[in-house]
């Protein structure tokens, strides 16, 4: 089989309009702007309409990326969607996000690996690229976690938004892929999870949805620990791996879950905050889509330049975590393509 190398051709992000902030919360149950702000770093977070489902924001952000890359759905070889709120158990939204894409017949799958999906997703696509099974794979994460939410619970209720962010994948001579870490414990799933709706309970009952069991559930302090420790671990193995050091990082783009949570670890690895892309007071968790948002984010303002290393990191339910190590290529606008 052949081996190439791998690229990012385009990116781009597409959020719902609405915006949920935290003076809204306020009016909502017994919270305060100062102490999201405090213990999490958010501000607000965007939430999806009733009509607008997964595919939509997946849809706005594929569109995104595409223009950016300068080329048509035609392009496309494979979509790969990282989500856990997939517009329905089944049929996978990647193959929903084709339709509308209008490339009916292109293979697409999703993946459900929670806040690790785009990491995740990175390597598989980069992976199935550089086999030479596709030249051009359009990766999204998109989350509507808004939709899991309970809204009585103030525990996770500040924490979650809606949006999606999308690379285009495709060959290239020199290989963006420097070195990736991958990693996951179920020991403790109940850490982090859906409490109902699947099959590790028995069927959903009118009893569960009036005790909102069918919402994220969550150990925060233990989520937090986890986090922290993983996301060093990540960073320092996928670095190994590809015979750098934290010195060597121009840019970290962590999956953002908590402002304190990104702190503490880029701390412990010597990173100064001059090279942490943080966007989490205007989005909250998006999960998946977290790191191609502030990819998107990053490479729209121009901050990134042709061989900038980009390393890529997060954690999630699973529990699971995972970073990447990626050299930039750019080829015009925006550090992408012209
Ligand atoms: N407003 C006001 N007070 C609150 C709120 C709120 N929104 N939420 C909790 N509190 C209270 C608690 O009730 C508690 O009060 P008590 O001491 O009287 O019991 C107090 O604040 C402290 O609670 P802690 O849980 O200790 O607060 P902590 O500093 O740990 O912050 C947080 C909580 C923000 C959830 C933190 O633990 C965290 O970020 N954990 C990781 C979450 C995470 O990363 N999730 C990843 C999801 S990824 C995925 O796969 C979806």
């Amino acid at each position: 089989m052949n081996q190439t190398g791998v690229r990012i051709a385009g990116v781009g992000h597409y959020v719902p309009k609405r915006v949920l902030t935290n003076s809204d919360l306020e009016q909502m149950f017994d919270t305060s702007d100062e102490w999201i702000t405090t213990r999490t770093g958010m501000k607000e977070r965007h939430i999806a309409a009733p009509d607008e489902p997964t595919s939509d924001v997946a849809l706005g952000a594929a569109r995104a990326a595409l223009a950016n890359a300068g080329l048509e759905p035609s392009a496309i070889g494979c979509i790969i969607v990282a989500t856990v709120t997939p517009d329905y158990a089944f049929p996978a939204t990647a193959c929903i996000v084709g339709a509308k894409l209008g490339i009916q017949g292109v293979p697409g799958f999703d993946m459900e690996i929670a806040c690790s999906g785009f990491i995740y997703g990175l390597t598989v696509a980069s992976s199935m690229i550089r086999t030479g099974v596709f030249k051009r794979i359009l990766l999204i994460g998109a989350e509507e976690l808004s939709r899991l939410v309970n809204y009585d619970d103030r525990n996770t209720a500040v924490l979650f938004g809606d949006g999606a962010g999308a690379v285009v994948l495709e060959a290239a001579e020199r290989d963006s892929y420097l070195g990736s870490e991958l990693g996951a414990d179920g020991t403790n799933p109940t850490d982090l999870y859906l409490p109902v709706g699947g099959t590790g309970a028995l069927p959903i009952t009118a009893e569960d949805i009036a005790a909102k069991r069918n919402t994220i559930t969550m150990n925060g302090r233990e989520v937090f620990r986890f986090a922290v420790t993983k996301m060093i671990a990540a960073t320092t193995h996928a670095l190994d791996s590809a015979g750098l050091t934290p010195n060597d990082i121009t840019w970290v783009i962590p999956h953002q879950a908590n402002k304190r949570i990104i702190e503490a670890a880029a701390k412990r690895l010597d990173i100064g905050p001059e090279r942490v892309i943080i966007n989490i007071e205007r989005y909250g968790n998006t999960s998946a889509a977290s790191i191609p948002i502030a990819l998107s984010e990053t490479a729209a303002a121009g901050k990134l330049k042709d061989g900038d290393v980009l390393l890529f990191v997060g954690f999630g339910g699973g529990l699971s975590w995972g970073a990447v190590a990626w050299r930039w290529s750019a080829n015009g606008k925006n550090g992408t393509r012209a």
